[in-house]
Parts: C-alpha cells; sequence; structure tokens
C-alpha cells in the first residue's frame, strides 16, 4: 500500500482562508479587529524564526499583530508586568508567550499569569484543566492542527485505536485528551513504554511525538493506519549536509500506512494557522459572538 500524503501546508492555507473570511466579518459587521501578541524574551533564533513567521501571517490574515521583544536579562517581575499590561489590554485578543524562556524564569508561573480567555496557546493550568474535563477551553495549537487534519481525513474518529507516542504538556497530554473527546481508544505510550512496536501496531492512529528523528518505523505500524508526524529534526546527511525528519521513518511508514502527514509540509503549518483560529475564537468568546465553525475542537 501507498499512504495518501496528508497535505499539511494545503490544508493550513484553508485554515488561514477561514480565519481571514472571519477577520473580515468581525471587522465590517462589528467594528473589532482581532489582536494577537507575542512576547519573545532573548535572541533564541529557532524562535526569532517563529516570531517572526506568526507576526507575518496575523498580518496578512488582517489581524493586528504586537510583538513584545525583551532582552533575556528581563526579571520575572518586568515580565508578569508586561503581561498584566497585555491581560487589560481590550485590543489584544490572544497572548502567546515564545518558549523556551532564559532558565531564570518561571515558565510555569509565567503561563499562568496569563489571562486564560487570552491563552491562545492552551498552556494555562485552567485550560489543560477544562480540555481534560471536557470543557470548553483554549486548545494547544499543534494538537489541534492534528486533530483537524484527521477528522478531515477520517470524518468520525469514534471508535478507533489511537496511540500517541509522546507524554509532553504540550502535545501528547493535549493530543490524548482531544482523541479521547472524540471518542477515539487512547493509549499515550512514550520512549519508556514496554513492546513499543507491539502497542503501536494495535493504532489505527499513530501520532508521533516523541521528539527522537525517525524512532516510528514501519514494521510497527498496522497496514492501512493513519501516521500523524508531529516531529521536526535536524540531522546531518550522510553526504554531507542537514535534513528535516520527523518522528516517524517517513520511507518504511509510508510504504504499510493508510495516510501520512510528511514532514517538512505535515503539522508544522497547522501550527500558526490555529494559533490564528485560537485567536478568533478567542476575540468571539470575548465579545459574546458566535464562534467560528470548524476552527476550534
Ligand atoms: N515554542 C515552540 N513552539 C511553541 C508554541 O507552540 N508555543 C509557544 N508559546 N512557544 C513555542
Amino acid at each position: 500500500m501507498t499512504a495518501t500524503v496528508i497535505d499539511g501546508k494545503a490544508f493550513a492555507a484553508t485554515v488561514r482562508e477561514k480565519v481571514a473570511a472571519h477577520v473580515t466579518m468581525l471587522k465590517s459587521e462589528h467594528g473589532i479587529t482581532p489582536g494577537l501578541a507575542v512576547v519573545l524574551v532573548g535572541e533564541d533564533p529557532a524562535s526569532q524564526v517563529y516570531v517572526r513567521s506568526k507576526g507575518k501571517q496575523t498580518v496578512e490574515v488582517g489581524m493586528e499583530s504586537f510583538e513584545f521583544k525583551r532582552d533575556d536579562d528581563i526579571t520575572e517581575k518586568e515580565l508578569l508586568a508586561l503581561i498584566d499590561q497585555l491581560n487589560n489590554d481590550p485590543k489584544v485578543h490572544g497572548i502567546l508567550v515564545q518558549l523556551p524562556l532564559p532558565a531564570h524564569l518561571d515558565s510555569d508561573l509565567v503561563i499562568n499569569s496569563i489571562d486564560p480567555a487570552k491563552d491562545v496557546d492552551g498552556f494555562h493550568i485552567s485550560n489543560v484543566g477544562l480540555l481534560g474535563t471536557g470543557q470548553k477551553s483554549m486548545v494547544p495549537c499543534t494538537p489541534l492542527g492534528c486533530l483537524m487534519m484527521l477528522r478531515d481525513h477520517h470524518g468520525s474518529l469514534s471508535g478507533l485505536n489511537a496511540v500517541v507516542v509522546g507524554r509532553s504538556n504540550i502535545v501528547g497530554k493535549p493530543m490524548a485528551q482531544l482523541l479521547l473527546g472524540d471518542s477515539c481508544t487512547v493509549t499515550i505510550a512514550h520512549s519508556r513504554t514496554k513492546d513499543l512496536a507491539e502497542v503501536v501496531r494495535r493504532a489505527d492512529i499513530v501520532v508521533a511525538a516523541v521528539g527522537r528523528p525517525e524512532m516510528v518505523i514501519g514494521d510497527w505500524i498496522k497496514p492501512g493506519a493513519t501516521v500523524v508526524d508531529v516531529g521536526i529534526n535536524r540531522i546531518e546527511k550522510p553526504e554531507g549536509g542537514t535534513r528535516l525528519v520527523g518522528d516517524a521513518d517517513y520511507a518504511s511508514c509510508a510504504a504499510v500506512a493508510g495516510a501520512i502527514t510528511p514532514v517538512p509540509g505535515g503539522v508544522g503549518p497547522m501550527t500558526i494557522a490555529c494559533l490564528l483560529a485560537n485567536t478568533i475564537t478567542a476575540c468571539c468568546r470575548a465579545n459574546g459572538l458566535p464562534e467560528p465553525e470548524g476552527l476550534t475542537a
């Protein structure tokens, strides 16, 4: 079997189109321009690339982008004061603090100081609790993007066996909650899981989010299963130079799977698209307006 390739780049473009249409409606019918604030502390090159890309796409869909760049010697008190200012700014509907933060700052404290209603990353402990109990919440962007692609490919996910490989707070755990919410039978596996290959072989849906390059191999995949690859790893090529690979070994998995997301061009582009979607959701909720269809969990 040769797997259907799930085109995350194209899917993300359709999500951005829906977001842009909603922005147009919010502006023309309600005089509201959704605004997203991104806080970047320090000079981490990967974070700078992300933040630039977020800012560009935010403006492209018609929203306001507010960027706050701070030196890495900012004190926790100063950072908390900035977040307090954004929490109280009516033009700001979404707040994202780029992670990782420098070691002297307590990430949990900082994230939990964001107004949960503006927490477009879905990392605030209130949103984690709401998601875990099946209540309306802000949902982390990467798992939300995975869920959208899975729903689009499968229609209903009800009753399917899903194995999430990886237990991070950002992807693995919220992904498992979302799949459970769609009535999958969910297993969270990880690098220490016994007989990991056997566990993965039971899955109709495999989400590879373990942070190890090409760890999930085709031999572990049930024929016809769907593989969603969240990993982004840069590895050395034998002939020199580098290439991007996921947490699944693409060639061997694609030979067995029914569908697979590539790296790059799979889950990656969906993350920022879902950040924009979450900002619309936050903006609609803040203004007592109906939530956009198809852009939330
Ligand atoms: N750093 C890498 N990915 C993310 C993300 O999705 N959100 C935040 N806040 N920081 C990140």
